[in-house]
């Protein structure tokens, strides 16, 4: 059976554990994201294990110590829904999104994704120091997926957007926080993403340039595309997303509209440790 069956898309890619059952029949619409009972673990202590301990379990096969950073997570994602994931620090939102977006792997289930994915995740990934702010854009956009010509085509919006082309030719390492985001930020909207990934990093910009991106971001949404959101403004998540997943200790604790989770993960006691 074709893994991508419940995907129909030329774009569609699947990531996952080998040996994972496949899919079901496709729902209508077909999602966009789904993961199917989807894992993620590390070893706790791995940079403290003892060579011998280490060659042990390599030979028994054996990994002490597992830590679940994802726990058998499964969810859909329709086309033009916004996601919101929420939950403590550590709980595992920003592996959802690594897993999401083909950073890391799961060791179990599936993560089927159908179209293009831009991702904001760190401030500066993808991006070099030394470079000029200008070249950046052009390193940038390209591992995004656009092409020489695409990115010269959109470099004045690019640059416009973002608000620094008195900047440009500055190297990227004399830019503030806030100046690498807009960068970043104006950088992945021109690539024109099926799906945009925000983990935090809009907490940087000033009140101007977050006002700006949440125009853009409502426009992306008017426009079918899907957002997934990480923040710890729930507010700006209530306002964003009408989907949202709570995640506890790296499990699915609630899914559904965000108004409902948010209100139920704001009444929720913290977790007692991390
Ligand atoms: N590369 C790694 N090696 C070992 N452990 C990791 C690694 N990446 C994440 N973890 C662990 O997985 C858990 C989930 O981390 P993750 O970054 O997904 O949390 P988060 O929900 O994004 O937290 P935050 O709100 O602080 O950003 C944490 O306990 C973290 O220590
Ligand atoms: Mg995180």
């Amino acid at each position: 059976m074709n893994p991508n069956a419940a995907l129909p898309s030329a774009a569609a890619h699947d990531r996952g554990a080998p040996a994972a059952t496949q899919a079901r029949a496709a729902p209508v619409p077909a999602p966009v994201l789904r993961f199917d009972k989807v894992s993620k673990t590390y070893a706790h202590g791995a940079s403290r294990t003892l060579l011998r301990r280490g060659l042990m379990a390599w030979l028994t096969g054996t990994r002490s110590d597992v830590f679940y950073a994802l726990r058998n997570v499964s969810f859909e994602l329709s086309p033009a829904t916004s996601l919101a994931v929420v939950g403590a620090n550590g709980a595992g939102k920003s592996t959802l999104l690594r897993c999401a977006t083909g950073i890391s792997t799961p060791d179990a289930g599936r993560v089927q994704v159908r179209g293009t994915i831009a991702a904001l995740m760190e401030l500066g990934a993808g991006f070099h120091p030394d470079l000029t702010g200008a070249e950046n854009v052009m390193l940038n956009a390209s591992l995004l997926g656009l092409t020489r010509q695409q990115t010269y085509a959109q470099f004045d919006r690019i640059v416009e957007f973002s608000g620094l082309a008195k900047f440009i030719d500055e190297p990227l390492r004399t830019y503030s926080s806030g100046m690498v985001l807009r960068l970043a930020f104006s950088v992945a909207v021109r690539v024109d993403p099926d799906i945009l990934v925000i983990d935090e990093v809009l907490a940087v910009g000033d009140t101007e340039f977050q006002e700006k991106c949440i125009a853009e971001i409502i426009g992306l949404k008017q426009s079918g595309k899907t957002l997934i959101f990480v923040a710890h403004q729930l507010a700006l998540l209530r306002q964003l997303c009408e989907q949202a997943l709570w995640l506890e200790h790296g499990e699915l604790k609630m899914f559904g509209p965000s108004a409902e989770v948010i209100d139920a993960y704001e009444a929720a006691p913290p977790p007692a440790s991390l």
